[in-house]
């Protein structure tokens, strides 16, 4: 077991995938592009305008910078009133027993989004008390797969990055943590990955890592 575990939010801690797409489908939608769960999936782990990126690819059009901003925008707040639905129920007993457990046993859990609604959500979910540190698309340059949103963790945690694993669904998720000299832990698509060094189908298995 490492010091330090850093856990992505969005498909490791709740899935607020259905809301991503649910929300960038409207936009896209007004929009007249084409966009379905296959492209969602190529999102996960993305930044926001990186995102949008990848859905205008097929957009005929050209769009100025505010013009993207603003596409942005629009779905943010699509989507935080999505998040605003969520309850402490969004997660699950064996989530907040096996974090409480890892605390216990002495581990510092941070949290490593590439989301700036991190802190949103997991006020919503009540799970803010449960890490001691919060790295998220608020204090990044760089998305994943670069490393900064581990390695930023990291540092809040007061760990080195070889002291720490990192929890991931994404495959961009696992790249970084591999960039950032850290132990990587796939679960859901993640696991499937063969730059995982763990891969676990259950939250309760890091208990047994
Ligand atoms: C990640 C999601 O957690 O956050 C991505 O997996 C998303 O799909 C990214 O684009 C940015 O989220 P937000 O909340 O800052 O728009
Ligand atoms: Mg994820």
């Amino acid at each position: 077991m490492k010091k330090g575990i850093i856990f992505d939010l969005d498909g490791v801690i709740v899935f607020t995938d259905k809301f991503h797409y649910q929300a960038w489908k409207e936009m896209a939608d007004e929009l007249g592009v084409y966009f379905d769960e296959v492209i969602n999936n190529r999102l996960r782990g993305v930044s926001r305008m990186d995102s949008l990126e990848i859905i205008l690819e097929r957009y005929d059009g050209t769009l100025s910078q505010e013009e993207k901003e603003a596409l942005a925008e629009k779905k943010n707040t699509i989507y935080r009133k999505l998040l605003g639905t969520m309850t402490p129920e969004d997660v699950t007993e064996e989530v907040r027993d096996t974090l409480r457990k890892l605390r216990k046993n002495g581990c510092k859990l941070a949290i490593g989004s590439s989301s700036k609604n991190a802190k949103y959500i997991l006020e919503r979910v009540e799970l803010t008390d449960y890490f001691d540190a919060i790295s998220d698309g608020t204090n990044i340059t760089r998305s994943k797969p670069d490393p900064e949103v581990f390695l930023k963790a990291a540092e809040f945690i007061g760990e080195a990055p070889e002291d720490c694993m990192v929890v991931e669904d994404a495959y961009a998720g696992i790249d970084a943590a591999k960039a950032g000299n850290m132990t990587a832990v796939g679960i859901g698509d993640a696991s499937g990955y063969e730059k995982t060094d763990y891969p676990i189908q259950t939250f309760a298995e890091l208990l047994r890592l």
